[in-house]
């Protein structure tokens, strides 16, 4: 039990990544704030954690409005009365070729991917300077290095815009014991790739040397090892968790 006593808030814990992170925290130990905009899931995520014998609750948040991240940090302090590790994984993936891109739609996706995670960072800066401890484990994707391999050219911009937050917040944040990294999955098996044709998973999947895509738990278990004290002297780093699709 690793995170015993760690206070943990993460986004779009609703379902898919998020919520195999959710619990993956719990079951080392930590205290978990799911938050999503879809209440719902968050709180079904929260209601499983506690019924495995974990600490949980939930709330509801759009991370790509500044009020409901700064609310979302508050909340977690007002009722755990710390934060430990922030992890940012809500994001969108629209599928749509680049003729296809509307301003609505690359509005959005920059909202919820990039301003969210700095807005969501933003908030855990005071408390994370006052303890003088704190990690933030960010969600990019394969797609923000080698841009989108399916039509998500600005999903993979905002995710190559996160990998650039994380080293601008770990840069920031070092000098007062703070941790940020990413994590950079291949394509996974969540809600998020279910209407990929499947011509294209097919191709994808003999395309990764591992021959899968990657699990939900595949990404939670390097999350809980970035949160886990064994990862104290790892920052501004991006792990790649995608059985071999792209090895830099
Ligand atoms: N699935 C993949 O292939 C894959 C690959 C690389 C990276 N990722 C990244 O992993 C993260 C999780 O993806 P997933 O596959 O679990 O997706 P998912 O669609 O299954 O889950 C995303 C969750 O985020 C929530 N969410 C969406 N907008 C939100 C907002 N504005 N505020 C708060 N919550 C919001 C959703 O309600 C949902 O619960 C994302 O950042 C995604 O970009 C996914």
């Amino acid at each position: 039990m690793d995170l015993i006593d760690r206070v943990a808030v993460v986004t779009g814990g609703g379902r898919g990544i998020g919520a195999a992170i959710a619990q993956g925290l719990a079951r080392a130990g930590a205290q978990v704030v799911v938050a999503d905009i879809d209440a719902e899931t968050a709180e079904r995520t929260a209601a499983s954690l506690r019924e495995w014998g974990g600490s949980a609750l939930s709330g509801r948040a759009d991370v790509s409005r500044v009020a409901d991240a700064h609310n979302l940090v508050a909340t977690t302090l007002e009722r755990f009365g710390r934060l430990d590790i922030l992890v940012n994984n809500a994001g969108i993936c629209p599928l749509a070729t680049i003729e296809e891109v509307t301003e609505d739609l690359f509005d959005r996706v920059m909202a919820v991917n990039l301003k969210g995670v700095f807005f969501v960072s933003q908030a855990a800066v005071k408390p994370f300077k006052e303890q003088r401890s704190g990690r933030i484990i960010n969600i990019a994707s394969v797609g923000g290095k080698t841009g989108g391999i399916m039509p998500v050219a600005p999903y993979s911009a905002t995710k190559a815009g996160v990998i650039s937050l994380t080293k601008s917040f770990a840069s920031y944040l070092a000098p007062y014991g703070v941790t940020v990294n990413a994590i950079a999955p291949g394509p996974a098996t969540t809600d998020m790739t279910r209407d990929w044709p499947a011509d294209r998973v097919q191709a994808i999947t003999q395309s990764i040397p591992l021959k899968r895509l990657a699990r939900p738990e595949d990404i939670a278990a390097v999350a809980v090892f970035l949160a886990s004290d064994k990862a104290s002297y790892l920052t501004g780093e991006i792990v790649d968790v995608n059985g071999g699709l792209l090895m830099d």
